[in-house]
């Protein structure tokens, strides 16, 4: 399987942070944001990486990531995304990359320390998400569960959250989610949400969901990525 690292955005709810570099290039701890998602994508097996990023500092993955031996990547890519255009939008360029091959997608402020290797082994068709009890679930995509336990929908950052659950940003899809980003329209925000795409899946009956063990955070505000540096800070200690 191909690993794919969503670095995209201008990261401006971390101004004057990101007027310096790359929200992803800001250090969590002791180490660049976007070492965790490739972390977790090398400990789960995959050593083919593609990292979307686009920005005025979209020079800087290269100075600290060259290509990617250090971390144990084999083959590192990267497509520059021209607008901040979405999620989806930044996945769908990677379309050639995936080469019809079943991907494992990490949002790029994204940290975990959760092992993903036996569902990435598992899958083979369809989708999966991963999902997270959290404090403040408006904040993200929340899905909607059935008395089965199986989710019917996800709704993207809703003010009356149906759960307590997060969709963390981690996503395995099979090689017709570039077909299925093909039918997604923009969102009020002007973007292509990843939402849409899993709630496409969802309503063809192909996704499948898992609550991610250990600690899970994004890194994207002030709060959440200094709660992300202390975790990291005391669990090297
Ligand atoms: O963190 C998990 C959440 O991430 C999910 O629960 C939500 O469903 C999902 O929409 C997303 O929500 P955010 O509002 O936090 O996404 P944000 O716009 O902060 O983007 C997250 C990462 O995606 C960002 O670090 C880089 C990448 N990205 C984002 C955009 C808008 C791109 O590569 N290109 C883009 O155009």
């Amino acid at each position: 399987m191909k690993g794919i690292i969503l670095a995209g955005g201008l990261g401006t709810r971390l101004y004057p942070l990101t007027h310096i570099t790359n929200k992803h290039l800001l250090p969590v701890y002791n180490q660049p944001m976007i070492y965790y998602p490739i972390q977790t994508l090398v400990e789960a097996g995959i050593n083919e990486i593609m990292i979307v990023t686009g920005g005025p500092y979209a020079g800087h993955f290269l100075r600290v990531l060259k290509n990617g031996h250090e971390l144990g990547v084999k083959h590192l890519e990267y497509a520059f995304q021209e607008k901040e255009g979405g999620i989806a939008e930044a996945l769908s360029l990677c379309e050639d990359f995936a080469d019809k091959q079943n991907i494992v997608v990490i949002l790029g402020d994204n940290c975990t320390d959760a092992n993903i290797r036996p569902a990435v082994q598992k899958f083979k068709i369809g989708s999966m998400i991963f999902v997270k009890l959290v404090p403040d679930p408006h904040r993200f995509g929340v899905p909607v569960f059935n008395k089965k336990e199986q989710i019917i929908k996800i709704e993207e950052k809703p003010k009356d959250p149906k759960s307590s659950f997060a969709v963390t940003g981690l996503y395995i899809y099979d090689k017709t989610v570039f077909d299925k980003i093909k039918k997604v329209k923009p969102s009020g925000r002007g973007e292509l949400e990843i939402t849409d795409v899993n709630n496409l899946y969802i309503s063809a009956g192909k996704m499948k969901w898992a609550e991610l063990k250990g600690f899970w955070s994004d890194a994207g505000t002030f709060e959440s990525l200094y709660r992300t540096g202390k975790f990291w800070a005391e669990k090297n200690e």
